[in-house]
């Protein structure tokens, strides 16, 4: 009578911006993402059969469903995979879902949002969830575009398809993270606040506005969406890292190129890409990449990580008196961690100083590449769907 599922947030590489169908959410480009490691950031949500009407908590609090057509959509959906005669069709539905990260703050909360649903709701329906990933796929990217490719793990292709009703949008994995399992990521959060323009939004406006989206998924994605593949498929990682750096900024320059201007970085994300350039003066070994909003994600392989980190405290420290936090507040999470307190009694007084930069970073999150969306069973099951059934009361 329930089941909870647990996704993945994905990073993409390959932008998706721009509706063709913005009711349907069929893209202008094909776009590309690497999965991030779901034991990091994750969304967590049960879905499970009730008497009263369709509801939904998120994060703990009820959001009224009818509010959110894309839920709405993403319901009825699956309701008709069901044949009416099973009593399971008009049954109301609950959803529980919880994030581990900032809503909203380009950190793609939509997409672990989505995909965790729409796994939690086959599972509720007893549907063969891995031998139907592709079809599902296209379910959740009506819930949000690129929810679609965290079903999948490692490295996910969203093909943009042709047909008007979307049955050939969907998500197909390119490689498995165990193709690539030294890639690793560190998202600098300078901002965990709710983005200023959603995604949703801020691309409608571009594709309206913009002749320079309208010829870049005519005349460049189409290209680059075959490089990076073949790329990733090689392990050519210089090739790699180039394209990420190059299709971020010209995702931006999109955003520039909109009327008005949507301006999603920062000064901070800007001195961001300035170390990466300069960490990569001795060949490119460093990709940053940012989506809607100041959050720069920097890939790069296992054993560059340390020096990345090191030049990263260094240049972006913690603040000495930021009366919010304690000592122990952890600046530095994930796979690695290091608290405020350890990162400023290693660091110069006078540097903090020279750079006078301290306080734009609120932390660093170190994680990799990872497995798709799944459904949970067993203790991992409990210990996640008593948590959220008392959130819900
Ligand atoms: C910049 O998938 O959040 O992160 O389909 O309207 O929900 P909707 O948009 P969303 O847009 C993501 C945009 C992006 C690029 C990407 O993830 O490909």
């Amino acid at each position: 009578m329930s089941c909870t599922a647990i996704a993945p947030t994905n990073l993409a590489l390959i932008k998706y911006w721009g509706k063709r169908d913005a009711s349907l959410n069929l893209p202008i480009n094909s776009s590309l993402s690497v999965t991030l490691d779901q034991r990091d950031l994750q969304t967590i949500t049960t879905a499970s059969f009730a008497d009263d009407k369709d509801r939904l908590w998120v994060n703990g609090e009820e959001v009224e469903v009818e509010s959110i057509p894309r839920t709405v959509t993403v319901l009825k959906e699956f309701r008709k995979l069901i044949p009416p005669s099973d009593p399971r069709h008009s049954r109301p539905i609950h959803l529980a879902s919880k994030n581990s990260f900032p809503t909203a703050a380009g950190l793609a909360s939509s997409a672990a949002g989505y995909s965790a649903m729409v796994t939690a709701l086959a599972g509720l329906f007893e549907l063969d969830f891995e031998g139907r990933k592709e079809e599902f796929s296209r379910i959740a990217r009506q819930g949000s575009g690129s929810a679609c490719r965290s079903l999948m793990g490692g490295f996910v292709a969203w093909n943009m398809g042709n047909a008007a009703d979307g049955s050939d949008s969907q998500a197909e994995q390119i490689c498995a993270a165990s193709h690539w399992p030294t890639l690793e990521a560190v998202i600098c959060v300078a901002s965990d606040k709710k983005k200023s323009v959603s995604s949703t939004s801020g691309m409608q406006t571009s594709v309206k506005t913009s002749q320079l989206l309208g010829h870049r998924a005519e005349a460049i994605v189409p290209t680059r969406f075959e490089q990076i593949k073949r790329a990733i498929k090689d392990l050519n990682t210089e090739c790699v890292w180039e394209l990420t750096m190059k299709e971020s900024n010209q995702f931006h320059a999109c955003c520039l190129d909109t009327c008005p201007p949507i301006f999603y970085l920062t000064d901070t994300s800007r001195r961001i890409i300035h170390v990466v350039n300069e960490l990569n003066q001795q060949g490119v070994k460093y990709a940053y990449t940012f989506d809607a909003g100041p959050n720069a994600v920097i890939f790069t392989e296992s054993q560059n990580v340390h020096p990345l980190l090191q030049r990263l405290v260094q240049m972006f420290p913690p603040c000495r008196n930021d009366l919010r936090v304690d000592a122990d507040y952890e600046f530095v999470r994930g796979r690695t961690r290091l608290t405020r307190a350890q990162i400023l009694d290693d660091l110069p007084k006078k540097q903090e100083q020279a750079e006078d930069l301290s306080g734009d970073l609120l932390y660093l999150f170190h994680t990799g590449v990872g497995q798709g969306a799944r459904i949970l069973t067993g203790a991992e099951e409990d210990k996640y769907r008593n948590e959220l059934f008392s959130q819900k009361n």
